[in-house]
């Protein structure tokens, strides 16, 4: 069993807890590989001890594989970033760490969730709106890519019963 479920997971089976502060460098190191941008460990570490950040660290077996943080004032919250390593994605684990999380902030008591994602980001795009999220606004020339293109920020919006 234990070794079906390694060949599954590739590696164990997946867990979602609460993220630590220690998990700030983890979530650095994958931040920086999902995103042009990266966090510093400081600066991740900073929103891991902020009162109004909710954060969920994803593991495979021992392996830290993914995290969701969300900043919320008063009853909204912005997902401020999601990401699963590489090595990890296609297998729904993404979805579990988004559900997981749109729980919690609703026991928060927060009525509706934002975010803004790359209008090319077609595995993001799928997966907020499998999650029943709508585009409200676009932004152009949101972000830029190599070669001084741009791409527009896509707005969504999602309720929460
Ligand atoms: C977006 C991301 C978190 C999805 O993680 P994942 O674990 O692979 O996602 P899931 O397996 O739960 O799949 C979610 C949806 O995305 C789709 N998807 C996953 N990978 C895809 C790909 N490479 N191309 C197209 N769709 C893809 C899945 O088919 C699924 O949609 P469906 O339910 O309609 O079939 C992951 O690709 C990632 O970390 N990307 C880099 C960071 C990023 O862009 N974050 C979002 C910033 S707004």
């Amino acid at each position: 069993m234990i070794g079906l479920l390694r060949r599954l997971f590739g590696g164990g089976a997946p867990h979602i807890a609460a993220a630590h502060p220690r998990d700030a460098a983890a979530i650095a190191a994958l931040h920086a590989q999902s995103f042009h941008r990266g966090w510093s460990d400081d600066e991740v570490e900073s929103l891991l001890t902020d009162g109004n950040v909710l954060a969920h660290s994803l593991r495979v077996g021992s392996a830290f594989a993914g995290f969701v943080l969300s900043r919320c004032a008063a009853d909204e919250a912005e997902i401020l970033s999601i990401a699963v390593a590489r090595r990890h994605q296609g297998r729904g684990l993404a979805r579990q760490l988004l559900n997981m999380h749109l729980g919690r902030l609703a026991a928060l008591g927060v009525k509706a969730l934002f975010l803004e994602v790359d209008e090319n980001n077609t595995a993001a795009i799928r997966l907020y709106r499998r999650a029943g999220f709508r585009e409200v606004a676009k932004r152009p020339n949101y972000y830029p890519l190599p070669g001084g293109q741009t791409a527009a920020a896509l707005v969504l919006r999602r309720d929460i019963a």
